[in-house]
């Protein structure tokens, strides 16, 4: 017997097992709308410009590679929470406020969820559906997951109803995540006003809101994104941001992010400060720095940021034009049932309805790659691709 004849393999995760199928399929055809990666009209994953000159300007001036402390570099953590708070924000709250920054928005997750327990949590309730690596990372820092309603699946859009009843029935002082903006899979997101309601909600029972924030930028615009964070940090809550920069700034390989959290006095924040630490250290000790040191370049430079913003603002155009077409084609040939409130949505992705068999057909029959759970990414729609997108769907549909 060998030490590792009892394991059994787990399945492939449920998004990179596509993409690594995608790579492996040789038809001249294919066409991938899985992965949460943003590709051009040209159907590429493009360094931005900014990116690419803020790592000129690293390479010219940087002058050691030694490790970077615990928590990051003050002038990356400075940047990212007036980036994800506002600087009204950073100037009034700054000494109330825990960041540190991780590796990707996942570390940020997991970092976070394994303080959470730390202190005391050992349920999070999560939006049904969610990002799928949310229930994992949860599960393995010791939480029980429960989804809260959310989607609609008849009528394709967010059952706010449902939603806000839900959070009045769980115990008080619960946990609950929440996608900031751009929902990861639904592209639906709640209204100002109804973003107002769970605020009021949460302060009266005591929940525990855990922001998940991965595509500032994408849908709105920078502030625009960033407002239910900003609401409830406002108002006052004890609240957790985790923050990814892989979309919004093409970072993805690079994992760059951070984990926010805001407490509600000085001393507070410094004894959890010092927990932070702790996790980081014993997890990868220190994060890494040039990511890091991308964001903090263009940040930081007034000709940078604005070519960054502009770069942001063309992919969230070409984000909302494909939408557009995509719910229009759709409409024309008659499929009103599940596009109806297609342009209503935000962000990348939006829930295409086809089942898990339908799902395998388009990948099998036409090499177009959708997850079984038919969540379609919109930037692998092109031009010359979406009319064969749409007789594929038609026909397994
Ligand atoms: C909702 C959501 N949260 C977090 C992440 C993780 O981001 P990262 O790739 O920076 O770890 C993703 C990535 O797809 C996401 O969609």
């Amino acid at each position: 017997m060998s030490l590792f004849d009892q394991i059994t393999p787990v399945p492939p995760d449920p998004i990179f097992g596509i993409v690594a199928a995608y790579r492996a399929d040789s038809r001249e055809s294919k066409i991938d709308l899985s992965v949460g990666v943003y590709h051009s009209e040209t159907l590429k994953c493009l360094i931005m410009e900014s990116v690419k000159a803020a790592e000129g300007l690293i390479f010219e001036n940087e002058k050691q590679k030694t490790y970077l402390p615990m928590l990051g570099e003050k002038a990356f953590l400075d940047v990212s929470l007036k980036l994800v708070l506002g600087e009204a924000f950073f100037e009034k709250e700054r000494n109330r406020t825990v960041i540190g920054q991780t590796v990707g928005g996942t570390g940020a997750l997991r970092c976070g969820s394994e303080i959470l327990a730390q202190i005391g949590f050992k349920k999070v309730y999560m939006p049904d559906p969610t990002w799928a690596n949310h229930k994992a990372i949860f599960r393995r820092s010791g939480h029980e997951v429960e989804l809260y309603p959310y989607f609609d699946h008849k009528e394709n859009r967010l059952d706010f109803e449902k939603t806000f009843e839900f959070f009045k029935t769980i115990p008080e002082k619960s946990l609950v995540l929440m996608h900031a903006s751009s929902h990861n899979p639904t592209g639906c997101d709640p209204t100002k006003e109804q973003w107002q309601e769970l605020s009021n909600l949460f302060m009266k029972r005591g929940i525990t809101p855990l922001f998940d924030t991965a595509y500032q930028g994408l849908s709105d615009g920078l502030d625009e994104d960033a407002y239910s964070m900003r609401l409830f940090a406002d108002a006052g809550h004890e609240m957790f941001i985790t923050n990814s920069y892989s979309k919004n700034f093409g970072l993805y390989g690079e994992r760059v992010g951070n984990l926010i959290i805001l407490t509600k006095s000085e001393k507070e924040a410094s004894a959890l400060e010092s927990v932070v630490k702790q996790t980081i250290r014993a997890s990868y000790s220190n994060p890494p720095k040039h990511g890091a040191s991308i964001v903090t370049t263009i940040l930081q430079d007034v000709n940078l940021r604005q070519l960054w913003e502009e770069e942001l603002s063309r992919m969230r155009q070409r984000i909302n034009g494909s939408r557009d077409k995509f719910a229009k084609a759709m409409l024309d040939r008659g499929r009103d049932g599940m596009y109806k409130h297609l342009t209503e949505k935000k962000g990348f992705f939006f829930l295409s309805g086809l089942s898990k068999e339908q799902s395998i057909r388009l990948r099998s029959e036409f090499a177009i790659y959708v997850p079984n759970s038919g969540r379609i990414n919109l930037t692998g729609i092109n031009d010359e691709n979406i009319q064969c997108i749409i007789d594929a769907i038609i026909e397994v549909g």
